[in-house]
């Protein structure tokens, strides 16, 4: 799917938020679990440390806080809201939704709610969706937020996998904007690879059972080498595609937010898309990989560190579970409604 949609009038982020548990575990906390060091993450992923949430948390509670703040930043009542979107893979259930969870909480008891499952690009899904449901009437304003307590769905025995995640939410709103805004999105699926990245019980395929869990199948399972094919290939071709569609070029990027999953494949996509050092968000040394939180946390120390500024002119690109991939390019707008 991809879509040009500058003609359907400017439609924004008009305020960000974000929120990582306390909780700090390092490579060498890691090297006192499983058998790795400081030395072969950082080389092979550029990962220092990520945040792991608390036994008692949840994914929303994560969301929480991440959404005040992003509701804060844009003046926006609670009460006003009017549609709820949580990305996760790490839903605090199967049902109720993190969604109505989060939307309660908030006390956006006008708002439609519901969770959106897209694995590592939910982010970027949620956005387009809460796109459309702005551009077609169906609501004001919404709130999207990445949600992801992958630490509960982490083997911890297992070196290949668990060095790579941690936890973490952010959030955005969604609104009418004077100027800037998204000018389009593209998403894509391919159900093939599916098998390369999942959690193969718990769901109606395998239903959890003694056997399930003592088979670990209830944890993340990941072909590292198959992903990161798909990884490096698909960040490139989905943010050509958006930008031939649109009409643009690399030059009219200033800042290019990819998904925070390896440095490596960071590196590899800005070389081939030709986007300069300078131009690139990079925050997963401290946060890991966090799935469908890791772009709008890396939106949210952007605006905190400056380099989101009115016009700044932003490509994100998510990759993920599914196999999915997406991106989307917006024009900061200084968080003006209209
Ligand atoms: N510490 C030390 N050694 C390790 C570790 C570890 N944590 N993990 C694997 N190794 C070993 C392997 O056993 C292997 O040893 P061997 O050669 O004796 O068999 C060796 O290191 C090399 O293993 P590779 O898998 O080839 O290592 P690679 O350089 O490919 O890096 C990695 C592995 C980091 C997982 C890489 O494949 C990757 O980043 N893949 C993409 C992962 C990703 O992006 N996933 C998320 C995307 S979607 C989402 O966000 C959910």
């Amino acid at each position: 799917m991809i879509a040009d949609v500058s003609r359907n009038g400017a439609i924004g982020i008009t305020g960000v938020g974000s929120y990582v548990p306390e909780r700090v575990l390092t490579n060498n906390d890691l090297a006192k679990i499983v058998d790795t060091s400081d030395e072969w993450i950082t080389e092979r992923t550029g990962i220092k440390e990520r945040h792991v949430a608390a036994e008692t948390q949840a994914a929303s509670d994560l969301a929480l806080p991440a959404a005040r703040q992003a509701l804060a930043m844009a003046g926006l009542d609670p009460g006003d809201v009017e549609l709820v979107i949580v990305a996760t893979v790490t839903p605090d259930m199967f049902f109720p939704s993190t969604g109505s969870l989060v939307a309660t909480a908030l006390g956006a008891d006008e708002a439609g709610a519901y969770d959106l499952s897209a694995g590592c690009t939910g982010f970027m899904y949620a956005l387009a969706q809460a796109y459309g449901a702005l551009a077609g009437g169906l609501a004001e304003n919404a709130i999207v937020i990445g949600a992801e307590t992958l630490s509960k769905i982490t083997n911890w025995h297992d070196r290949s996998t668990c060095v790579l995640f941690g936890d973490g939410a952010g959030a955005v709103v969604l609104e009418r904007v004077s100027e800037g805004g998204f000018l389009g999105f593209e998403l894509g699926s391919d159900g093939e690879g599916g098998k390369d990245l999942s959690v193969p019980a718990g769901g109606s395929r395998n239903p959890v059972t003694a056997q399930t869990v003592e088979q670990e199948m209830h944890f993340l399972q990941m072909n590292g080498r198959e992903v990161y094919k798909f990884a490096t290939r698909v960040l490139v071709s989905s943010a050509e595609k958006l930008l031939e569609e649109c009409g643009l070029t690399v030059d009219d990027i200033d800042l290019y937010i990819p998904h925070q999953a390896n440095k490596r494949i960071i590196d590899h996509a800005a070389r081939n898309l030709g986007i300069p050092q300078e131009k690139i968000f990079v925050n997963l040394q401290k946060y890991g990989n966090t799935s469908s939180a890791s772009i709008p946390l890396c939106l949210a120390e952007a605006v905190a560190e400056g380099r989101l500024q009115k016009g700044t002119r932003v490509l994100m690109t998510g990759m993920g579970a599914g196999l999915t991939w997406g991106s989307a390019y917006t024009i900061w707008n200084d968080g003006h409604p209209a």
